[in-house]
């Protein structure tokens, strides 16, 4: 009796556990989670997420830290780099929850026409993804209605990832350059 009470607190016990909590990190965890990967399934998870770019304003979360003598007379403004901690939300709206930050840089790598290097980390703070990031390294043309930008990598829930972020800029203010963008992300990891 005592024996199947334990296992039914055992039981109880492994429920009320959510699956991100068993997420365990360092170097044990790791080297656990690559034995099994011959036996792994791969998963494929899709986020949707509104990512705010504040360039103006008094609290801005990404900043120009360079640019080349030619920037000021390129129609492209090339070679500017900016450095990014863009919030992440659930909505487009600007007080909507936050479930992470890009965090990373992007610079005006186009001499034809507006194009970015975009070189970032969805760093997720919230939710199911809590502690897991994804790595995205991409051309961004952002004056194009769809950009596809490849994501390269992952940690976390995330290990071993490759996808595919798609991104459609949904508001956009030509005066101040802040700008809203919707994101979907495709991913396989295991
Ligand atoms: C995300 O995870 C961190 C670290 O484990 C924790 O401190 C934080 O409370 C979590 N945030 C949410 C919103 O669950
Ligand atoms: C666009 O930005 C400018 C300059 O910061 C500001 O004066 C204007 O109100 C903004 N427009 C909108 C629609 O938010």
């Amino acid at each position: 009796m005592a024996k199947l009470c334990i296992i039914f607190m055992l039981v109880i016990l492994t429920a009320a556990v959510p699956a991100t909590e068993g997420l365990k990190k360092g170097p044990k965890a790791v080297e656990k989670w690559f034995k099994k990967l011959p036996q792994a399934k791969e998963k494929l998870s899709k986020l949707h997420f509104y990512f705010h770019d504040a360039v103006s304003g008094k609290n801005p979360t990404a900043v120009k830290v360079a640019e080349s003598k030619i920037t000021s007379q390129a129609p492209t403004f090339f070679g500017i780099v900016s450095i990014a901690d863009d919030p992440l939300t659930v909505g487009p709206e600007s007080d909507s929850k936050i479930i992470g930050r890009a965090q990373g840089m992007y610079c005006m790598a186009s001499l034809e026409e507006l194009g970015l290097l975009m070189t970032f980390n969805l760093v997720f703070t919230d939710g199911e993804y809590n502690g897991s990031t994804l790595s995205v390294l991409g051309h961004n043309p952002i004056f194009h209605e769809y950009r596809e930008m490849p994501i390269v990598g992952g940690s976390g829930i995330f290990r071993l990832a490759r996808g595919i972020a798609t991104a459609k800029t949904v508001w956009h203010n030509f005066t101040s350059k802040d700008a809203v963008v919707e994101y979907t992300v495709m991913v396989l990891h295991y």
